[in-house]
């Protein structure tokens, strides 16, 4: 894995300090950061990312932080979850602290909290205000599309931003994020009406939440707090992605085929591909199992893109709860698509 030099590390957290925006490898996805207690710059990466501004961002915080500095009630469930899986892919939601600038919250009176496992991220945050400061950072990708998993795609996304007098100073390459999706959020605010709120799943499962916390955490509702990878049509790449079930796969490619549009397709069970037609634009095959298939998944997604087929054919994947967090993702990339389908198949 690569490893940027601790020189590299240290300019990367004046650069933070001086107001600018900086993009890091967290085990998750790629993070774009900015100091989370300068409004300025937080509003930078609202400005990058092309991303409305009432979006809260989560703080990411060094092991050694303060919590408190930032939430102003820290439940008992809080405490729970830090123990049990921080560092790690965990975002916590909590009541902010007075000082919390809006820009950070999104106007609401709450913060998300993540302290990141990844040992960049660790040493990027120790470096940055001397451990005490929070890196706001939603991942480093354009508003809506797909999170970038490796440095070369968070400078794929943003070629115009990155450059010595640009809004992104520096790029820190930490090798490919091993989770490969975004962090479990779980909501912590409303605790006496709803308990615990799975906002967002992904890595840590409902399961694994329920076994510490004794409850199984509700799903998020329509009075959830926003959180802008819950909106439909998030985390998709330029090319409409289509979900069908693999017995239907075949005769849906020998259709697009008959129809003159160009496919690329993913599937993670090998007989699903092996019995196609040729003359497919692009297809890759993806580990028949969550936590390997959640790894490969948005690089993948950004591969098939690059085939500019008409569509991204992708083979549905099991419902059980083992796969949520890559079903959650995958059925907002494919939203809308059933009807792009409809009209492929349409306009031939
Ligand atoms: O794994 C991750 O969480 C990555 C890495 C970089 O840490 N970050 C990430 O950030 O996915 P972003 O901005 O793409 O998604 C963060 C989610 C958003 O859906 C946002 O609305 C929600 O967290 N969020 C942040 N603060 C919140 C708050 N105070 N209340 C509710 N939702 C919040
Ligand atoms: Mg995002």
């Amino acid at each position: 894995m690569p490893q940027p030099a601790q020189e590299q590390i240290n300019l990367a957290a004046r650069a933070l300090e001086a107001g600018r925006l900086v993009a890091f490898p967290t085990e998750t996805v790629y993070g774009l950061g900015a100091d989370a207690e300068n409004p300025d710059a937080v509003a930078r990466i609202y400005a990058a990312k092309g991303r409305p501004a009432n979006h809260p961002v989560i703080v990411h915080l060094a092991p050694e932080a303060d919590i408190g500095y930032w939430a102003r009630e820290i439940p008992a469930q809080a405490h729970t979850l830090i123990q049990a899986f921080w560092p790690g892919p965990l975002t916590l939601i909590l009541k902010r602290a007075a000082h919390i600038p809006d820009a950070v919250s999104g106007g609401q009176d709450s913060v998300g909290l993540r302290c990141p496992s990844h040992p960049v991220a660790q040493a990027l945050l120790r470096s940055f205000k001397c451990g005490k400061g929070g890196i706001a950072a939603p991942s480093a990708n354009k508003f809506g599309h797909v999170s970038p998993t490796t440095a070369q795609h968070v400078r794929n996304e943003f070629e115009q931003e990155i450059h010595p007098g640009g809004l992104i100073a520096a790029v820190l390459d930490g090798g490919q994020s091993e989770v490969g999706i975004e962090s479990t959020i779980v909501d912590l605010t409303r605790l006496a009406s709803h308990g615990p709120v799975l906002l967002r799943p992904g890595h840590i499962s409902a399961s694994q939440l329920e076994q510490v916390l004794g409850v199984l955490p509700a799903a998020a509702d329509v009075a959830a707090p926003r959180a802008s990878g819950t909106l439909d049509a998030h985390y998709a790449p330029d090319t409409p992605v289509v979900l069908i079930a693999g017995a239907q796969l075949d005769d849906c490619v020998r259709q697009l085929l008959a129809a003159g549009k160009s496919i690329a397709l993913m599937a993670h069970q090998a007989h699903v591909l092996h019995g196609l037609p040729q003359g497919l634009a692009a297809q890759l095959q993806l580990p028949d199992e969550p936590v390997a298939y959640a790894h490969d998944l948005y690089a993948a997604l950004r591969t098939l893109d690059l085939a500019q087929a008409d569509v991204i054919l992708v083979q549905a994947l099991p419902a059980d709860k083992a796969w949520q967090g890559v079903n959650d993702r995958l059925r907002r990339a494919a939203f809308d698509s059933r009807e792009v389908l409809g009209k492929l198949l349409k306009t031939s």
